[in-house]
């Protein structure tokens, strides 16, 4: 197990996307989250299958997308072509959740599960053994740039041992991604928790040296694994 670093172009330049991703891949980002947002399900609108297809030759890197929208499962298909590799919604926005999940990994995405600060765990007792992520939102859905929610912290600690006793029972591995609201300052909090996967848009596209950013963020990761407070 790896801690892996996805920064969210919700806060690049979207004059230059493609620009973007290449230059975050280059400063030692894991994944790309990108941020898909209807204006039905959250009040803001981003980009649709068309962007996400437009990116993909600028980058080997697996592009994580995180479907804010309602309904998902036309979506499900157009993603996957267009190049996605992950592909996680919100269980309120999906009529039949299992069947969703379904979708995506026909697709041959990974499949998550996103749930909102005050959406409970819950939603993993019957789809937990069939996902490959699960994705706790520490902001409100919508904007970058929102302030975390430190009441997630605990959440985050359930779902780790969720995931754990899945992995134990069946060898699965399960990533426990944390979007929202990370930060150089609280990401050693959120692995100490147990996220292994972090998301941040503004940490990283707001700041001057996207490789300095993404350093720094590991460094206080290598600190959470050397002090043995999470097995990596
Ligand atoms: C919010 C998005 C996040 C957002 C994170 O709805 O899902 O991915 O871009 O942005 P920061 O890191 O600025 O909170
Ligand atoms: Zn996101």
């Amino acid at each position: 197990m790896r801690y892996r670093i996805a920064p969210s172009l919700l806060s690049a330049d979207f004059a230059r996307l493609g620009e973007e991703v290449r230059a975050v891949a280059a400063a030692g980002a894991d994944l790309v989250h990108l941020d898909v947002m209807d204006n039905h399900y959250v009040p803001n609108l981003t980009v649709g299958p068309l962007v996400c297809a437009a990116l993909r030759p600028h980058t080997t890197l697996p592009i994580d997308v995180h479907l804010m929208v309602r309904p998902v499962d036309p979506l499900v298909a157009e993603f996957a072509k267009a190049g996605a590799n992950m592909i996680s919604f919100h269980p309120e926005a999906s009529d039949h959740v299992d069947r969703t999940i379904g979708l995506i990994r026909e697709a041959g995405c990974k499949a998550g599960l996103a749930l909102n600060p005050a959406t409970p765990l819950v939603w993993l007792d019957h789809t937990l053994e069939k996902l490959d992520f699960v994705l706790l939102m520490s902001v409100n859905p919508g904007f970058g740039g929102q302030q975390f929610i430190a009441a997630v912290l605990p959440k985050i600690a359930e779902a780790r041992r969720r995931i754990d006793a899945v992995a134990q029972r069946t060898g699965r591995e399960i990533w426990l991604e944390v979007d929202g609201g990370v930060k150089a300052d609280n990401v050693a909090d959120i692995a100490r928790a147990g996220a292994d996967t972090f998301v941040a848009g503004s940490a990283i596209f707001g700041a001057p040296d996207y490789g300095a950013a993404i350093r720094d963020f590991r460094a206080r990761l290598a600190e959470v694994a050397r002090a043995g407070e999470l097995r990596v």
